[in-house]
């Protein structure tokens, strides 16, 4: 499979290496508009034809898919452009600036019968692997709650605030983790230092009482990347930023019985083992690298596919939403 790539920037070079390292995946071009970049490019894969000009890649009659790795107003022109040459397209989260441009790109690509794979990257990371499994063969019980926090200091986005920036991360990963579609969105923020919200709170209401809460903020001083999640049964601890040991499991809750002929509830905690799972190490870029050529060779829909990648930025407009109405509930 050969490739195009678009953007080489912060997050482009991490997804060249891991196509280049990819057996039976090969990068035929990159194009990217700064020439400080094009220069790092060049230096990095002297092998590779840089180029300034992304109309290059897209009508080159070497390349089978493009992945689209500039920033989120550029997704959609990009990605059409690549649709209508013919080539399959791995576009950078979130999908697109808006759910109708998302709808148009999904309704191309069918057409076409090509396939778009968004980048949620954290559905291949070990530890989400892991709490997947710990959430279907049910050793957490039923769900209460998604807590994240996920903030750290810079790096500013100039087209976007940050909720569109980090919380694709968490919305992606409910969106996969629940199968089951949110009911309405609460949104607060802030902006302190340019006309986008740079600290943001998001409160997401799902069907059967699962409520999910999102911290996203480029001014705190320390960088925390922690998710709590609370099951009926057992608690989930994620740590991303923990050498090892992740992922911890509490065996901890509360159990609330009536007892017969008495009005007050009986409150017992329950306070267990904790453990920590054994996680894979694996990059998960190079992990849904793999799967996006599987899926291209085999002709199988990805799981992240146009209509995942919609979901999330569905979830976003109304967020913006909410937020330009500070605070609002907005139903979905
Ligand atoms: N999946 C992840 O974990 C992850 C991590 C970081 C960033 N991202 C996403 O990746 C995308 C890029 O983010 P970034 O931080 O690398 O941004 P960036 O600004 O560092 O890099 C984007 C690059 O694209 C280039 N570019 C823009 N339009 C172009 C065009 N038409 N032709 C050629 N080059 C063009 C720019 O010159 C720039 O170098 C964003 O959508 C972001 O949300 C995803």
């Amino acid at each position: 499979m050969n490739f195009g790539v678009i953007g080489y920037g912060y997050w482009g070079p991490n997804v060249v290496r891991n196509l280049a390292g990819l057996e039976g995946s090969q990068v035929r071009a990159i194009a990217e508009m700064s020439p400080a970049a094009r220069k790092r490019a060049q230096k990095a894969y002297p092998g590779i034809h840089v180029t300034a000009d992304a109309a290059e890649v897209m009508t080159s009659t070497e390349i089978d898919a493009v992945a689209v790795i500039t920033p989120v107003w550029t997704h959609y022109e990009l990605t059409k452009a690549a649709l209508e040459n013919g080539k399959h397209v791995f576009v950078e989260k979130p999908f697109t600036s808006n759910t109708a441009q998302g709808e148009k790109l999904i309704e191309l690509a069918r057409q076409k019968n090509l396939c778009i794979m968004v980048d949620h990257t954290f559905l291949f990371t070990p530890a989400v692997r892991k709490i997947r499994e710990l959430l279907e063969e049910g050793t957490l019980g039923k769900l209460y709650y998604y807590d994240s926090t996920r903030v750290n200091l810079g790096l500013f986005q100039h087209d976007i605030n940050v909720l569109w920036d980090l919380a694709p991360h968490d919305l992606s990963i409910m969106d996969n983790l629940l199968g089951t579609r949110p009911e309405g969105v609460v949104a607060t923020g802030q902006r302190h230092l340019n006309s986008h919200e740079d600290v943001a709170y998001m409160t997401i209401y799902f069907p059967e009482k699962v409520i999910a809460h999102i911290n996203v903020n480029w001014l705190s001083p320390v960088k925390v990347r922690t998710t709590l999640l609370g099951g009926e049964k057992r608690m989930v601890v994620w740590n991303d930023l923990a050498a090892d040991e992740k992922v911890k499991v509490y065996d901890r809750g509360v159990n609330i019985t009536n007892r017969e002929g008495m009005y007050e509830l009986l409150v017992n905690y329950r306070s267990g083992d904790m453990w920590a799972p054994q996680l894979e190490q694996v990059e998960a870029l190079r992990t849904e690298l793999t799967y996006f050529v599987d899926c291209i060779s085999s002709g199988t829909q990805p799981f992240n596919d146009g209509c995942a990648g919609l979901r999330v930025v569905r979830m976003l407009e109304a967020a913006s939403e909410s937020l330009s109405k500070r605070g609002a509930l907005v139903y979905l």
